[in-house]
């Protein structure tokens, strides 16, 4: 679905799938639970989900003859640290706006995990005190309008690289790599758990897997708490996506999203999203993070413990990244 599109290669190829087999079998054993280790997916700082989907939007940036790529997120963006990995991978500049999107106090909260990295790696940071919202944002037109008043050619990617003419692209990849992966595997995916907050990941997901019919068989876990916006997002940005690479027609009912597990605000970890991320470390030694993959592990967990999967399921838990955050949760986790 993607051969008429440039891709620049960020990633190292297919990302392994891992069958969780302890957690399966603690899970009582009727529901087979794997794992695509998107997080593992790079050699660039650590990989996650947002290199899929720069893949495809690298070469327009090169085109464009751009010198800074300019993006946002929030204090633990795990988005930022990748598009200032990306900007040092391929010689450009990085200017980043990291919001206040998340209530969460730690004393080492802006210097440690992602935002430490996107630091190091010479992304010129700017702090900026706004609360959550994954649509546009002033802060963000004022940083591409000042790199280019100082001279600059700024390149804008949003948040999440996912309002973006090609933010949908690499995740229609995702599922052509999962069906080539099924065939050398003997079987399909009956479900695919992915964690969604700004939408392109979830999106482009449906309209991959819209090809064999199981689009509503992703089951997109919400972590934004703003699940309206989010659902529309995904649905605009599916319908998009499908459009550019001749998919099928998608409809809101193609976009399955649960809201029962955000709560209680984006970024912040409820009591069972903390029970989640350790049991999948302390079963399978596969780290979550608090604010995206622990609730969709928690999500994912719940689910099977109230049959959502009829027994003989096939799971498969799309791992998409985030665990430096954790390191801006440390006296959560004080004691394990
Ligand atoms: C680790 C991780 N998981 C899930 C998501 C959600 O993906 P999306 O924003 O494409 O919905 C993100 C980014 O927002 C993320 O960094």
């Amino acid at each position: 679905m993607l051969a008429k599109f440039e891709r620049y290669p960020l990633t190292f190829g297919l990302s392994p799938i891992e069958k969780l087999s302890r957690l399966s079998a603690h899970l009582g054993g009727g529901v087979e639970l794997y794992a695509k280790r998107e997080d593992c997916n790079s050699g660039l700082a650590f990989g996650g989900n947002k290199l899929r989907k720069l893949e495809y939007i690298v070469p327009d940036a090169i085109a464009s003859g751009a010198d800074t790529l300019v993006s946002i997120g929030g204090v633990q963006s795990n988005h930022t640290r990748m598009v200032a990995a990306t900007a040092a991978k391929i010689g450009m500049k990085c200017r980043l706006v990291q919001e206040s999107w998340v209530p969460h106090e730690d004393a080492v909260y802006d210097r440690v995990g992602n935002i430490l990295m996107s630091r190091v790696m010479g992304a010129h940071v700017e702090l900026v005190d706004e609360g959550f919202d994954i649509g546009i944002r002033a802060s963000w037109e004022n940083a591409l309008a000042d790199v280019k008043a100082k001279g600059g050619k700024p390149y804008a990617i949003p948040a999440g690289a996912s309002v973006h003419k090609f933010g949908g692209l690499g995740y229609v990849g995702f599922a052509e790599e999962v069906r080539a992966q099924e065939e050398a595997l003997g079987f399909t995916f009956d479900y695919i758990v992915v964690c969604t907050v700004t939408g392109s990941t979830h999106a482009g997901m449906v309209v991959g897997f819209a090809k064999d019919g199981r689009q509503r068989k992703v089951i997109g876990i919400d972590a934004s708490a703003t699940p309206a916006q989010t659902k529309a997002q995904v649905l605009d940005i599916a319908q998009k996506t499908s459009e550019l690479v001749g998919g099928k027609d998608i409809t809101a009912d193609d976009i399955v999203l649960n809201e029962d597990y955000a709560y209680p605000v984006y970024g912040v970890p409820s009591k069972e999203t903390i029970e989640a991320i350790r049991l999948s470390a302390r079963l399978e030694g596969m780290m979550t993070d608090p604010v995206y993959e622990g609730k969709s592990m928690q999500g994912m967990i719940d689910l099977v413990r109230k049959g959502f999967f009829p027994a003989g399921s096939k799971v498969l838990y799309a791992h998409l990244g985030g665990v430096p955050a954790i390191n801006g949760y440390s006296y959560t986790f004080r004691n394990g």
